[in-house]
């Protein structure tokens, strides 16, 4: 970026809230301060503390947002907070189609929630084989008492990718699941505006909660390391030196899913593809947010939860999700050796897959916010692994943010 850009971003960062009416230092506090909030007597909070005081005394907001979501008291853990979408009635019919297309006779499904989609294939196809991969006890036991009520058999039903042994090339499933896995919160605390240098975390001790950016030795203990804009989480790298963040801004980058997806790329059998069905970003310029990728709220009008004080006040009682920009997860893909070979509207493509059982020849509405993207077959080719911005915000950054 260059030093005319930045400097009228900084201007911009200053005059905006003020003509707003908000004083600079109130609107600093609210949106760029580190946080501490009391938080309210709840058993996840008490699990919180537990898990804090048992790994190191922090947690990353990935670690966080985890135990919150998906942790013994977390919001999944009730039966009554499943979150469930629309999608085995319209994507059975899709889905079957495009394992028909590209010979795949085995489907994989990560994140299937009661096993409703596979249940609705396996009545249209009761040759085809699937795994599901469901990190939520509950979830789990439901898909097993459905199956068996059906009288159907699945091949695996496993917590996580590491646990499946997969032999036969299959189709890998992501249906509203990668939205559903937590991000880290990555900030830039430099002063000039640069690409992330640290992650953020949490202390939680006697009902406070306090965020901290965490020390090299801090992110080492879980064996991550940040420098020059990449990340370093066990074996795995991934370049984000585009994300250039204002100082004290924020990234919440979709870690946990990207790590995942390497995973499945490098452990499915040659010859698999991977689909993948959910909501991105393509809000650029309509809202404002101080910072990029806040989790969403599905009561919210506007969805975004830009409120952090809230987002602990509240914590527990809301199901979160997080969509990413559909380009950077893209070009993600194509840097693990898996290019798209198609990006489509996820409603427009399963209902012409409905009535026409196979694949459409050319894109039908590439504009939704809801997609659908199939990749190319699985080679085991690995990159250099990069995650970028999308290219607006590379050179739009200051008409949007603050
Ligand atoms: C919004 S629900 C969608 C469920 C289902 N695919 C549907 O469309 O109705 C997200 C699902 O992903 C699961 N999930 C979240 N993180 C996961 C992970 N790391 N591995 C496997 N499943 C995960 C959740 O438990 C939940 O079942």
């Amino acid at each position: 970026m260059s030093t005319r850009e930045e400097l009228s971003r900084t201007i911009r960062s200053i005059f905006r809230p003020l003509l707003a009416g908000t004083r600079v230092s109130d609107f600093q506090k609210k949106f760029y301060d580190l946080q501490t909030v009391k938080l309210p007597d709840t058993l996840l909070v008490h699990d919180l503390e537990e898990l804090c005081r048992r790994n190191g005394g922090f947690l990353t907001m990935g670690e966080l947002y985890q135990e919150e979501l998906y942790g013994t008291h977390g919001y999944y853990a009730k039966k009554s907070n499943t979150v469930l979408t629309d999608t085995p009635s319209r994507w059975a019919d899709g889905i079957v189609a495009i394992c028909k297309e590209f010979g795949l006779t085995h489907c994989v499904e990560i994140g299937p929630g009661d096993g409703s989609l596979a249940l609705s294939m396996l009545a249209q196809e009761p040759q085809l084989n699937w795994s599901g991969v469901e990190i939520a006890g509950v979830l789990r036991e439901k898909i097993a008492e459905k199956f068996h009520s059906a009288g159907r058999q699945y091949d695996q039903l496993v917590e996580n990718v590491g646990q499946l042994r997969q032999k036969d090339a299959a189709l890998y499933l992501f249906v509203y699941a990668l939205d559903s896995m937590p991000p880290e919160v990555f900030i830039n605390t430099g002063k000039k505006t640069s690409a992330p240098n640290a992650l953020l975390g949490v202390r939680i001790q006697n009902g406070m909660l306090q965020e901290v950016v965490l020390s090299h030795k801090e992110l080492a203990q879980r064996k991550m390391s940040l420098a020059k804009g990449v990340m370093t989480i066990g074996d795995e790298r991934i370049d984000l030196s585009s994300w250039h963040l204002m100082p004290q801004q924020r990234a919440y980058i979709p870690m946990s899913s990207l790590v995942l997806l390497s995973k499945t790329v490098s452990r499915a059998p040659k010859g698999s593809r991977i689909c993948i069905i959910d909501e991105f970003r393509k809000d650029k310029g309509a809202y404002v947010s101080p910072h990029l990728l806040v989790p969403r709220d599905p009561r919210l009008y506007r969805r975004d939860k830009t409120n952090i004080r809230q987002n602990y006040e509240h914590i527990g009682t809301i199901d979160y999700y997080f969509p990413q920009y559909s380009y950077s997860l893209q070009k993600y893909l194509a840097s693990l050796g898996v290019s798209c070979v198609l990006v489509d509207s996820e409603m427009a493509l399963s209902a012409y897959m409905k009535a026409h059982h196979k694949l459409p020849r050319k894109p039908l509405d590439t504009e939704s916010k809801t997609q659908c993207f199939i990749t190319n077959t699985i080679e085991k080719r690995k990159k250099k692994v990069v995650y970028p911005l999308r290219p607006e915000d590379m050179h739009t950054h200051s008409s949007w943010e603050w």
